[in-house]
């Protein structure tokens, strides 16, 4: 394994719908890495909006703070040495380029979970795109609101053809940890 001490001074940042596999290959991918006793953290949309985001919603310039600010936690992170995996849906490229811009170009690594929409819609583990098409969720993205899909991501992950574990090994391959 001939990870660069650099990779531990970058985020790995993981964009695609609800539902599309983001957290499940984050937590994964952060546990495999913390078996071999490499210091990671898991940066969750889901789960920073419980608490340091918990005043923002999902109209276009919440998310764009909300990105803001996850950009900015993963930047000190990065400082203090831990490889950041970040799980945020981030549909829009311009936010995606200012989190890109914060972080700094040398240590982004952009992947785009790219499961599609129906199937995304299909899983609904959270029951939020029945939700949506009820009417009782507003700007759910994918079905009300847009996903803008990276023109350029480093890699690509269609969850549907690969188990969380294959998802992982790409990972790790284009991380040249695997
Ligand atoms: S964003 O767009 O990057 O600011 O979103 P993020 O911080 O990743 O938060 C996404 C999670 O919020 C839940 N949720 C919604 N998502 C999208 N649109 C709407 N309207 C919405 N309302 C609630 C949902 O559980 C998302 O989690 P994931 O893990 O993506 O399914
Ligand atoms: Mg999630």
């Amino acid at each position: 394994m001939a990870a660069s001490a650099a990779l531990y001074s970058s985020t790995v940042w993981l964009t695609g719908l609800s539902g599309a596999g983001k957290t499940s290959i984050a937590e994964a991918l952060a546990l495999r890495l913390q078996d071999e006793g490499r210091a990671v953290y898991v940066l969750d949309g889901d789960r920073l909006r419980h608490g340091l985001n918990r005043d923002l919603g999902f109209a276009p310039q919440d998310r764009r703070e909300n990105i803001r600010r996850a950009a900015e936690v993963a930047r000190l992170m990065n400082d203090a040495g831990l490889l950041v995996i970040a799980a945020f849906i981030s549909p829009y490229r311009e936010d995606r380029a200012m989190a890109a811009d914060v972080i700094g170009a040398e240590r982004w690594l952009e992947v785009h979970v790219s499961t599609p929409v129906e199937v995304c819609e299909a899983r609904d583990p959270k029951g939020l795109y029945a939700r949506a098409r009820a009417g009782q969720l507003a700007q759910f993205t994918g079905i009300t609101a847009p996903y803008e899909a990276p023109l350029a991501a480093g890699l690509t992950l269609d969850t549907r053809a690969r188990t969380i574990d294959a998802s992982v090994d790409e990972l790790l391959r284009f991380l040249h940890l695997l």
